[in-house]
């Protein structure tokens, strides 16, 4: 399995998650320059079987449309809340503990509400975590847009997040820290919204 982080907009990550043996792929956030992740995926050959919106908001999700309506085969997948704000109708609504398979690989879903009120993180056969808006490098994403909730935000990043293995890989949303991927374990440490104990420090958090 592949994973490209691939730079679009301003700051934005969008991914393209590849099974090379039976050639699938999927498009995590098309915010931007979608046209540049269907170029990669015609110069490497591959079906484009998904489109996974961490969350709603333009900057992740408005490159939705005109894939959708290139390759109508696609699938949409989002969480349902987040869903309804799309624009564009859902072909797989995703919660805690969906499972998807993209050709040998396995995606592992998490409902992670805080920035919105229905935002995801994927996990890439055991291996990565898109966090999209949840978590960045060193920092969370914010809580005080429509749909955004500090304690729910808290609850995600320390009842879901910190739960998970330390190896895996975090790929954020934007490229907002001093590198644009690291370790989970070593974010726990480091990462300002991980390392504290509770929901009051958490809230104090500048
Ligand atoms: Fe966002």
């Amino acid at each position: 399995m592949t994973i490209a982080q691939i730079k679009v907009g301003y700051d934005n990550f969008s991914y393209l998650l590849s099974c090379e043996k039976q050639r699938k792929a999927a498009i995590v956030d098309p915010g931007y320059d979608a046209k540049k992740l269907l170029m990669f995926i015609s110069q490497k050959n591959l079906t484009l079987e998904y489109l996974i919106l961490t969350h709603y908001h333009h900057d992740h999700s408005s490159g939705c449309k005109m894939i959708k309506d290139l390759i109508p085969s696609v699938k949409i997948v989002a969480s349902e809340k987040d869903g309804k704000h799309l624009g564009v109708l859902l072909d797989v609504v995703v919660s805690d503990n969906s499972q998807l398979k993209l050709g040998t690989m396995t995606l592992d879903f998490l409902l992670t509400p805080g920035h919105t009120a229905g935002g995801i993180c994927v996990v890439v056969d055991n291996e990565a975590l898109l966090t999209g808006d949840t978590l960045f490098i060193g920092d969370c994403g914010r809580t005080d847009l429509p749909g955004g909730n500090t304690e729910q935000m808290f609850r995600s990043l320390h009842e879901k997040l910190m739960n998970l293995p330390d190896h895996l890989i975090v790929y954020p949303g934007h490229d907002y820290g001093d590198v644009p991927f690291d370790t989970l374990g070593h974010q726990k440490v480091t990462n300002k919204t991980l390392a504290v104990k509770n929901l009051k420090e958490f809230s104090l958090i500048p």
